[in-house]
């Protein structure tokens, strides 16, 4: 007897653990497709109370659990928590399932709000206002102000006040687009030397400025040549400024343009709004000096124009030339965007060809 109720024990005991067993695992195939079944979030919310509600399926089983053995209770309690983090994976993914789905109301159709939209996309900056604003976050880092001028500019902003007079062979380096107007004469201005002299007039000196804009030149086009294009003049006045200051601000503005440290020489030349006059040259930053096609084997490029402020361009300003002197630059913004990315034709700039302009 006593063994036969033992055993009729243990025999009962099994049984039932099989029945848990079997009961979790369908309840847990006829959860899932209850719950994928589920049309809308109402449905869904009744499939829940089936299960997860006060008095639904998961909670029945936990009262079943009083009935087992201590043993066995921790091992079916375990299988029971297993199942509701199941039911609750589920509930949550059909959840977020219904409510990124809905109904067009015209054609009754679904609408899976969860597609991921058409991409729009986004223009940007020109790679010449790029480079632009870079100098010019450089320049205003180093204390120079930004300044401007009028692009169809006077015969004597343009010229004159540069100390270059009318029978001045200096005014042959420049072909102009002259507008028709007289009194004053107007043109499309050749560079961006004028805003010196309009500058100095109404600012006293010491002055730092840079002046990145547009000017124009009568001249065919080709790969290096453009009928309009953009210049970087630049203009620094005190009472003791000297060609040892503009090497120092050049030098830190091409480290900080190409980011690297870059070479310079400065040769004599000659311009008729500087005394003295030089160009300067950078190390080519292509092939690092060793001589290549770009710069035409000989380690350096023509870069820039430069000098020391002729007096009589002080003067024409109003100011004291015995007082004051400085340096004056002038630079092709495009030349130096062009280095600075490797582009070998300056027409590209202006084509609109998305193929180049989509690489910056
Ligand atoms: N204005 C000159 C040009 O267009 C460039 C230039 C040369 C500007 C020397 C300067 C300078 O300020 O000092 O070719």
């Amino acid at each position: 007897m006593i063994l036969g109720k033992k055993f009729g024990k243990i025999k009962q005991n099994k049984q039932k653990k099989d029945m848990e067993k079997i009961d979790l695992e369908r309840l847990k195939e006829l959860a899932h497709s209850e719950i994928s079944q589920s049309k809308n979030l109402k449905e869904l919310d009744q499939v829940f109370k089936r299960y997860l509600g006060k008095n639904g399926q998961v909670s029945l089983i936990l009262k079943d659990l009083k009935t087992v053995s201590p043993k066995e209770k921790a091992k079916l309690g375990k299988e029971i928590n297993e199942f509701k983090s199941f039911l609750e994976v589920e509930f949550v993914r059909k959840g977020g399932e219904l409510r990124s789905s809905l109904v067009d109301e015209e054609t009754g159709q679904w609408i899976d709000t969860s597609v991921p939209g058409k991409k729009v996309n986004l223009g940007h900056l020109h790679p010449l206002t790029q480079a632009k604003r870079e100098i010019m976050m450089i320049f205003q880092g180093m204390g120079f102000n930004v300044a401007k001028g009028p692009e169809a500019e006077t015969e004597w902003y343009n010229f004159d006040a540069l100390n270059i007079p009318a029978d001045h062979p200096a005014r042959d380096m420049w072909d102009t687009f002259w507008l028709k107007s007289e009194k004053p004469r107007l043109l499309l201005r050749t560079h961006t030397s004028p805003v010196q002299v309009r500058y100095m007039e109404k600012n006293q000196p010491p002055l730092k400025i840079i002046v990145p804009d547009k000017i124009f030149r009568h001249e065919a086009t080709d790969a290096t040549h453009e009928a309009q294009f953009y210049q970087l003049e630049g203009l620094m006045i005190g009472e003791d400024i000297s060609v040892a200051n503009f090497k120092a601000i050049l030098q830190e503005f091409l480290r900080r343009f190409f980011g690297k440290e870059i070479l310079i020489r400065l040769r004599p030349s000659f311009f008729p709004f500087t005394e003295p006059s030089f160009e300067m040259d950078i190390g080519c930053a292509l092939c690092d000096g060793k001589g290549c096609l770009v710069c035409k084997e000989s380690g350096w490029i023509e870069l820039m124009g430069a000098g020391m402020v002729h007096p009589k361009v002080l003067e024409n300003a109003g100011l004291d030339s015995r007082k004051w002197q400085g340096f004056a630059f002038g630079v092709g913004l495009d030349r130096l965007t062009m280095m600075k990315y490797k582009i070998n034709e300056i027409r590209l700039f202006h084509s609109g060809d998305l193929r180049f302009l989509q690489q910056f």
